[in-house]
């Protein structure tokens, strides 16, 4: 990677990505572009182009001005909106990604999009789950998923495409909030703990499913996309994983520093029949095999760091943290 398109880049994953391969590569050599522009560091402290992803033509053209050898996509509806707006999902996800691989064939750019444990069915085994295993998924957006975990694979065995991909679980992180997605009410109960000492959870206590802290998965990212890919045997979709915790387990864990911390459920049922549909706890032995995939924060380290940041922008007077 020595020139970087990001699409999506002001998204959750994106706008801590943007910084840190930035940090990495340098300023200049890494273009942030988003549908619409904020005014956080990702968009401000370096290269920024407003882009839709469902034009073909400007994607190609961002990426060719910019001179790009390496296409983050990470453009996409998350599954909660996903399954709301299912005729969109299909067009922006489906449509998006296929511009991104056309855009990286023409210019023979490195590819990397992430896929999701949302990749999963009812059918696949719930526990260890394998990375090669049934996935039959009953949501729009995992639909999506597999047919793009597919897509890569076909632009790469058919056009010699250099595309490499990861099943992320739910990411939690402190900077950007999610939208949309099904494992977020990890992130608000983190946010809600500091804020308000007190969360309704959505997903309903003993749901367990994986997540990994965003510092984690931005490593895996990069580790991957650097690697020597003719060691790699599975390009386009690792399964990934640092934890698997359902709300209880999250709770008693903010319950250490945070001792008068009040859980109670609401429990949506859009999404908890979507987390229902997911597996428990993925085997991630392939991608610590095939490219050393090592993440660093457990549980409790996460609760230190996610605490210790949204504590602090709150007494910095950033009462709305989210
Ligand atoms: N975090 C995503 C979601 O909940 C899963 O990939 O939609």
């Amino acid at each position: 990677m020595k020139r970087i398109m990001i699409t999506g880049a002001l998204g959750q994953i994106g706008s801590d990505l943007t910084v840190r391969l930035r940090r990495q590569y340098g300023t200049d050599s890494v273009l942030a572009t988003d549908i619409r522009q904020k005014q956080t560091e990702a968009a401000i402290a370096g290269p920024f182009r407003l882009l839709d992803v469902s034009d073909g033509a400007a994607l190609l053209d961002a990426a060719k001005e910019f001179r790009a050898d390496t296409i983050l996509h990470l453009a996409a509806l998350l599954s909660v909106t996903a399954e709301l707006k299912p005729l969109l999902a299909w067009q922006l996800n489906m449509g998006g990604l296929l511009n991104a691989l056309e855009a990286a064939k023409e210019l023979s750019c490195q590819l990397f999009t992430p896929s999701s444990i949302g990749a999963f069915g009812p059918g696949t085994p719930k526990t260890g789950t394998p990375q090669d295993t049934i996935q039959r998924p009953l949501t729009m957006y995992g639909v999506n998923k597999v047919s793009g975990e597919l897509l890569c694979d076909y632009y790469f065995h058919k056009y010699g495409l250099d595309t490499r991909g990861l099943r992320f679980p739910g990411l939690v992180s402190h900077s950007a909030p999610p939208g949309g997605g099904t494992t977020d009410y990890a992130v608000d109960m983190y946010v809600e703990a500091v804020r308000s000492g007190r969360y309704t959870s959505y997903i309903n206590k003993g749901t367990f499913l994986d997540m990994m802290y965003m510092p984690d998965a931005i490593e895996a990212i990069i580790t991957l996309m650097e690697d020597d890919a003719s060691k790699l045997k599975h390009r386009n979709a690792f399964n990934v994983t640092a934890m698997s915790v359902d709300p209880e387990t999250i709770a008693a864990s903010i319950r250490k520093r945070l001792p008068d911390f009040e859980l109670s459920y609401h429990v949506d049922p859009v999404r908890q029949s979507i987390a229902d549909g997911w597996p428990d706890a993925i085997d991630a032995s392939s991608a610590r095999e095939e490219w050393g995939f090592q993440p660093v924060f457990d549980l409790e380290r996460m609760t230190d760091d996610m605490l210790s940041h949204l504590q602090e922008r709150l007494h910095s007077g950033q009462v709305n943290i989210s």
